[in-house]
């Protein structure tokens, strides 16, 4: 199976939510790589700890680190954070990291970080890190896109981005964090007239939906 690549059109969407799920279903292995705003105290409901929970892990602090080797107390995109901590974020190290997990776990669920789009460092973003990660292994990235009014422009603004940069989404996840004015199936069936080929899944609110039949 193809590492699966967790990625979302900003950030508090539903990429966690998603992942955990689906390391649940297809008991994979999850990395988060890059997280922000973790410390002993925001620890419990951060994502390593719910990706942990997710792969059968006892959660505790210290097993933060297998899940996340870069993390960072502010709770700011992750070049920000990295700079008050006066580190950075060693982008080809990223990358490699990635790649050697996805050569030791199949399957591997990697959630991104904030959106597509957001900086890791002076000159890379969320998006340049897939596509490095494409040139190395078959990736399949999985786009989560939120339920509220307004989520269409930015669900169709990230595929263009994406399609643009030949990583298009292998599947297109509406995850519903809160009710919403438009009925989610709605919301899903519109996108869906715009994504082509690209399946279009909803995740209704606290609800268990399977995708393993994508990977
Ligand atoms: N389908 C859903 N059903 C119920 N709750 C959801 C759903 N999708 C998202 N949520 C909730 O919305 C909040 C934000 O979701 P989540 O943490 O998965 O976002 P994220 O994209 O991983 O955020 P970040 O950018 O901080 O990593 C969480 O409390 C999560 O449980
Ligand atoms: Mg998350």
């Amino acid at each position: 199976m193809p590492p699966i690549f967790v990625t979302s059109s900003g950030t508090g969407i539903g990429k966690t939510y998603v992942s955990a799920m689906l390391t649940r279903e297809l008991k994979a292995r999850a990395i988060k790589p890059l997280v922000s705003g973790l410390d002993e105290e925001t620890f419990p409901g951060s994502d390593p700890a719910q990706l942990l929970a997710a792969m059968g892990e006892p959660v505790t602090y210290e097993n933060a680190g297998l899940v996340s080797r870069w993390r960072f107390r502010a709770a700011l995109s992750p070049d920000m954070a990295a700079k008050r901590e006066g580190r950075a974020i060693d982008f080809d190290e990223l990358v490699e990291e990635c790649v050697a997990a996805a050569s030791r776990h199949d399957p591997l669920v990697i959630e991104g970080v904030g959106g597509l789009m957001v900086p890791l460092d002076e000159r890379h973003t969320v998006l340049d890190w897939m596509k490095a990660l494409k040139a190395e292994t078959d990736l399949a990235p999985l786009l989560v896109v939120g339920a509220y009014l307004g989520t269409i422009s930015h669900t169709l603004t990230s595929l263009a981005v994406m399609r643009a940069e030949n990583i298009a989404p292998r599947v297109i996840v509406v995850s519903e964090r809160e009710p919403g004015p438009v009925p989610v199936g709605e919301t899903a069936a519109v996108i869906a007239r715009f994504a082509g080929r690209i399946p279009v899944r909803v995740a209704p609110r606290g609800k268990t939906v399977s995708l393993a039949d994508l990977f």
